[in-house]
């Protein structure tokens, strides 16, 4: 069978393929630690469970409207108000499968072919395969520890090009945990208004952020309400699996984002998006509040365990729950890394080739999604896999 070039030409998701090997390997009888995916253990909150167990009553599940239903895009307006201060119209929040959808979305609406898109290198991977996939091209901009391995408006303004008409970003980032600084971001949006450029900006992890100075960690929307942000229920409420994300998009790009959603996906998943309404009530949220305290607190154990190991963080995360350490002082590339430590001390990670070139080699993200005790369990393997090396 003929595969398309662009299907061909988009690279394997290594932490998906890592964790086919950790299963293989779980299948043989091992316990493998598994801080290889940014997926929370702790599970939607019991509140959502429940919606979900008295929606599935047996009625028929139709399709909602493409852009969600209505009482969902409220709530999720509704929240940036009372958690960010942040008046944002319902009509231009866009319910979707995911961030993922929301991507393909905006991506879809945005690029044309020809156009460049200028993401900081190390980042989400999956974003360069979308852009590229509708025809742009990406330029991975390099980004050091000095900039928290994010794009800042120096760097931007050095890649930038004629072709230039979209920037990427992600804050709190994956692979890093780390935000850009607030006067940063509002820099860089500038930049790209001023360019008549567009800005998507992936806040997934934004609630899971570090206060600042006592408040929640600020959303785009606040220096930029012509961004397109982008949000889900996967990270903060625990719902992976539940395939539930939202994006706040301009209002004249709301009919662009209507009917490429109606093509593309019709709605997202309707018993998800009717028991999702119960993620904004007091409850749920406090739930999640103190998820985010306990996230800090693994934060923690792995940020002690990794010095004690001798293996720095150039940065220390700040929100999303990932750690990227280096691992030149060990002799192996992060892929062998990553490879011998999976086979010799059963703890699967990702290596820095996921996530780009410029820390590839170097660099390894381990998630601490995982509870305490298999943290524990996994920085106790580490080092005796580092103290083996030696
Ligand atoms: C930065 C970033 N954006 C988007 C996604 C996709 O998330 P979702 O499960 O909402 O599709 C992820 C998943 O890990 C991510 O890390």
């Amino acid at each position: 069978m003929r595969i398309s070039h662009r299907a061909r030409a988009v690279a394997p998701f290594y932490a998906m393929e890592f964790g086919k090997h950790a299963a293989a390997l779980e299948a043989q009888g091992h316990h493998v630690v598994k801080l290889n995916l940014g997926e929370p253990d702790f599970g939607a909150p019991p509140a959502v469970r429940n919606a979900m167990r008295e929606v599935m009553d047996g009625r028929p599940m139709a399709y909602t409207a493409a852009l969600g239903l209505p009482a969902l895009r409220e709530a999720i307006a509704r929240f940036y108000l009372d958690r960010h201060g942040i008046d944002v119209d319902p009509a231009r929040v866009v319910v979707t499968a995911g961030a993922s959808a929301a991507l393909v979305l905006a991506t879809a609406a945005l690029v044309d072919p020809g156009d460049e898109v200028l993401i900081a290198d190390p980042s989400y991977p999956c974003n360069r395969q979308i852009v590229e996939s509708f025809g742009a091209r990406v330029t991975l901009v390099p980004t050091t520890a000095g900039t928290r391995f994010q794009l800042d408006a120096a760097s931007v303004r050095s890649h930038w090009t004629d072709s230039t008409r979209g920037l990427m970003i992600a804050t709190p980032s994956n692979p890093t945990g780390t935000s850009v600084p607030a006067g940063e971001l509002a820099a860089l949006c500038d930049l790209a208004r001023e360019r008549d450029a567009w800005r998507i900006v992936d806040e997934i992890y934004l609630n899971l952020g570090d206060d600042d100075r006592g408040r929640p960690p600020r959303s785009a929307l606040s220096y930029d309400p012509d961004a397109v942000v982008i949000n889900s229920f996967s990270k903060y409420f625990g719902m992976t699996g539940w395939r539930l994300g939202w994006c706040v998009v301009p209002e004249p790009l709301v009919p662009a984002m209507e009917r490429l959603a109606q093509n593309y996906f019709l709605c997202a998943s309707a018993p998800a998006q009717h028991a999702a309404l119960t993620c904004f009530t007091p409850e749920s949220l406090a739930v999640c509040e103190a998820r985010r305290v306990e996230f800090a607190q693994r934060r923690a154990i792995v940020l002690d365990g990794l010095e004690r190991i001798g293996l720095p963080v150039p940065v220390p995360p700040d929100g999303a729950f990932y750690v990227y350490f280096d691992v030149t002082g060990t002799g192996l590339t992060s892929w062998q890394f990553c490879e011998r430590a999976l086979r010799e001390a059963y703890v699967a990670l990702t290596p820095g080739r996921d996530f780009g070139v410029h820390t590839a080699e170097t660099h390894v993200r381990l998630s601490y999604a995982a509870s305490a005790d298999e943290l524990r369990e996994g920085i106790a393997r580490l080092e005796k896999f580092v103290a083996s090396l030696r």
